[in-house]
């Protein structure tokens, strides 16, 4: 993992470590502090898996990019985007079409401020700072009105983001709160820690992590494939493969599909009828 010497910030709290900035350093990024280091280093010692349940999913969101591109889609609405790092939607899609839309979407200020920072002068990319638990002030904020027409088809991504909305906040009905404003042929794309397909050492890896991170500013809720699968039943049909294991999701790497950590995650996109 990298160290960092970047600078801690006036709207950060120093003293709680960010499941933002813990995720970055999981993913070998250098924008996270000393506390989330800490905190990072102790997931690992509980979870050694983390990491590579972190590359799996990003791997995902990649795959999910390039199909939502082959599909014709040329506008992303990002949720819960973390701290930009390798292989960020906006570098996927333009690289495919340098016109392609993408609006970013996280609370937390790190992510926010980073992706500022990337995104200045790139006229077709932009993030907005707020909780997607509003779904109002994302959809109808001036930055996302400039650069998505919600007239056409878009891909929404929520990868690597419900595991941390509580069932009391309703993902499903959240899901379904941003799928009724998709135009038809949109795609929905969920990411989400699971463990019920695991043998019992990673389901204890798993129940730790989710212990670990009652300390960190997000708590992590674990859900099994039928809750998920739940989601997606409301004005939407699965595309092929349906809702499996992330390395299962349209594989171009048949190395990660033997990964250890295969079983703590699904991935699935839903086609809005
Ligand atoms: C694990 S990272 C996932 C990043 C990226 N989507 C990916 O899959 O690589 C989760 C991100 O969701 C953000 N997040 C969590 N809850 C959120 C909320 N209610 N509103 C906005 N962002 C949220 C966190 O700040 C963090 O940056």
């Amino acid at each position: 993992m990298s160290s960092s010497s970047f600078e801690p910030r006036s709207d950060v709290d120093l003293s709680v470590p960010s499941a933002a900035r813990a995720y970055d350093y999981f993913l070998d990024g250098a924008h996270n502090f000393a506390v989330d280091r800490a905190f990072a280093d102790q997931v690992l010692r509980i979870a050694p898996s983390v990491p590579a349940v972190a590359k799996l999913n990003r791997s995902f969101l990649r795959r999910v990019v390039k199909f939502c591109l082959d599909q014709g889609i040329r506008q992303f609405l990002d949720l819960g985007s973390g701290i930009p790092t390798v292989g960020n939607v906006h570098e996927i899609a333009q690289q495919v079409d340098p016109a392609a839309r993408v609006v970013y979407v996280d609370y937390e200020p790190v992510a926010y401020a980073h992706a500022r920072q990337l995104l200045a002068g790139n006229p077709f990319a932009s993030i907005v700072q707020a909780d997607i638990r509003n779904p109002d002030t994302i959809l109808d904020h001036p930055e996302t009105r400039r650069l998505i027409d919600f007239s056409q088809p878009v891909a929404l991504l929520m990868v690597g983001v419900l595991l941390f909305i509580s069932d009391d906040d309703g993902p499903r009905e959240l899901v379904a709160t941003y799928r009724r404003r998709l135009a038809p042929g949109s795609f929905l794309a969920i990411s989400h820690i699971a463990s019920e397909q695991a043998g019992p050492a990673l389901q204890a890896e798993v129940a730790r992590l989710v212990e670990a991170y009652a300390a960190a500013d997000e708590h992590v809720y674990v859900r099994t494939h039928r809750d998920i699968l739940g989601w997606f039943d409301d004005g939407m049909t699965l595309v092929e493969p349906g809702l499996v294991c992330l390395p299962d999701w349209r594989p171009d790497d048949h190395l990660e599909q033997q990964s250890a950590a295969r079983p703590l995650g699904y991935g699935g996109v839903g086609r809005v009828d």
